[in-house]
């Protein structure tokens, strides 16, 4: 097993068979101590931070496979804070793939001139690449294309992955009386036939969700959910 990469809430391992090892840490992104989901920093440690994650992760990605929709998900150890993955290539260095319901959190800062806090958007999908020293600038389908990270073909195949599985977690919430504003999520493309397939988590920290209009923290949420 080799380290092959350090990240603020988890660690990459290669595994002999090809196969990764996400180490879930019990790190969070935020600013002085307080949780969000938007930040490149590590806010806080929290214990078990990093099974709840898995946690949740695990349920979610179990139900997509259930429902045929391509994830990189093979297994999941709770007790190790571990889940096995098959490894994908990402985009450039790296996108997120933003779905939003409701107006909240970067989108409200950038278009607030035009959007009211909490306004409904109707899965409203919009691409960032990670770049931490750049604040993870928003990227247009067009951009994108231009400058060799995705193609317009795998454009809509992003697009159209990321609405169908913010759907799923929102009906999923909902069954808690829990309301899902938004939702980060990172694809790559996987094998010979670089299929394009959900990488990563899908935790509290990568998404904003409400109850009865109040925000509801990520170790909350994921107490509250399973
Ligand atoms: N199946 C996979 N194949 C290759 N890389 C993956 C796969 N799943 C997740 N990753 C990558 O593993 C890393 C996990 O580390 P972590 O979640 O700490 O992210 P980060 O990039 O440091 O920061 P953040 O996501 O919080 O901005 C991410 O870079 C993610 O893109
Ligand atoms: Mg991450």
């Amino acid at each position: 097993m080799k380290l092959t990469y350090t990240g603020k809430t988890k660690d990459v391992y290669a595994l002999e068979d090809g196969n990764y090892l996400l180490k879930f840490k019990d790190d969070v992104t935020g600013v002085d101590g307080v949780f969000d989901p938007g930040a490149n920093t590590v806010g806080l440690t929290l214990e078990g931070a990093g099974r709840a994650g898995l946690r949740l992760t695990k349920h979610f990605f179990e139900i997509l496979k259930e429902k045929g929709i391509p994830t990189h998900y093979i297994d999941a150890n709770i007790e190790e804070a571990t889940m096995t993955v098959k490894p994908a290539e990402v985009f450039g260095k790296g996108l997120e793939v933003i779905c939003r319901f409701r107006a909240v959190g970067s989108f409200l800062r950038r278009y607030g001139l035009y959007a009211e806090e909490g306004q409904a958007l109707d899965a409203f999908v919009e691409v960032t690449l990670k770049d931490d020293g750049r604040e993870d600038p928003p990227i247009s389908e067009d951009a994108l294309d231009m400058l060799g990270i995705l193609s317009k073909d795998e454009y809509q195949v992003l697009k159209s992955l990321t609405q169908q599985i913010a759907h799923v977690v929102k009906d999923e919430l909902a069954k808690k009386e829990i309301e899902l504003y938004d939702i980060k999520f990172e694809f790559g493309r996987v094998g010979e036939s670089k299929e394009i397939v959900l990488i990563d988590e899908i935790s509290g920290g990568n998404m904003r969700a409400y109850k009865n209009g109040e925000y509801i923290e990520p170790l909350e949420l994921e107490k509250m959910f399973l």
